[in-house]
């Protein structure tokens, strides 16, 4: 039974994540901030839960030490904040305020890389780590502005996975920067065209059919090339 762990798996895309990995009889690792206040996913069978907050050192370590869990073959760095207590709004030219900018970074850019590092010795052969990214990372893309926290998190995780690509290469692994859409979920709001279900079986098909040589590469949802 292959094994998979995902972070920020207790509401939104992780949670979906997890039905549809446990619904195929994978083992699934779910990590969340408050594993007693996880209802939705303690509702799910085949799943290990553990405590993770990607912003915080000692969790991560703690992580690495935890022997709930055994070998792994997919990671999904999925846990993610757009702004904190920031808006839309409020990551303006004029209203962008630094400190809560890097704490955007912490959870977003520098989370992925801590945890990913820290499931090292966790994985088998093969594994693949998945990024969540966005096509706010986009900077070829981006034609509208501002957001600044989000976006320019977003695009230097999608630097982190690309460098990720290249010292794994050797060991084997398989990395991959994910856009999973405008999807409806907290984050997402109710506007989003796509629902949970679809976005997260096509992010499933694109790592699923993710061989070496698509390590490092940015796909959307629907199995097309993202632009960086
Ligand atoms: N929805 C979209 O349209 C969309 C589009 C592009 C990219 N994304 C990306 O997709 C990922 C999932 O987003 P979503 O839409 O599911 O968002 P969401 O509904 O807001 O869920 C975010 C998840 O991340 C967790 N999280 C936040 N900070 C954390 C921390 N410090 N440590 C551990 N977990 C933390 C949350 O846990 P708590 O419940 O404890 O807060 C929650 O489980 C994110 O990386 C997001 O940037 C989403």
């Amino acid at each position: 039974m292959p094994a998979v762990f995902i972070s920020g798996a207790n509401r939104g895309l992780g949670l979906e994540f997890a039905r549809q990995y446990a619904g195929d009889g994978w083992q699934v690792i779910a990590a969340c901030r408050e594993p007693h206040r996880a209802d939705a996913l303690q509702k799910i069978a085949n799943v290990t839960i553990v405590p993770l907050d990607v912003a915080d050192t000692a969790s991560i370590a703690a992580l690495g030490a935890n022997r709930d869990f055994g070998k792994l073959d997919l990671v999904i760095n999925n846990a993610g904040i757009f702004g904190g207590s920031l808006s839309d709004e409020s990551q303006t030219l004029d209203a962008m305020d630094g400190a809560e900018w890097l704490k955007i970074f912490q959870v977003n850019t520098i989370g992925p890389f801590e945890v990913t590092r820290a499931l090292l010795p966790r994985l088998n052969p093969g594994a693949k780590i998945g990024i969540i990214s966005s096509q706010l990372a986009s900077i070829a893309g981006n034609a509208s502005g501002g957001i600044y926290g989000y976006r320019s998190a977003k695009a230097a995780v999608n630097m982190v996975g690309r460098s990720l690509a290249v010292d794994l290469k050797a060991q084997g692994f398989i990395v991959l920067l994910l856009d999973p859409g405008w999807v409806q979920t907290d984050m997402g709001g109710a506007s989003a065209p796509l629902q949970p279900s679809q976005s997260i079986a096509g992010l499933r098909r694109a790592i699923d059919g993710a061989e070496p040589e698509a390590s490092g590469r940015f796909l959307t949802w629907d199995g097309r090339e993202a632009s960086w």
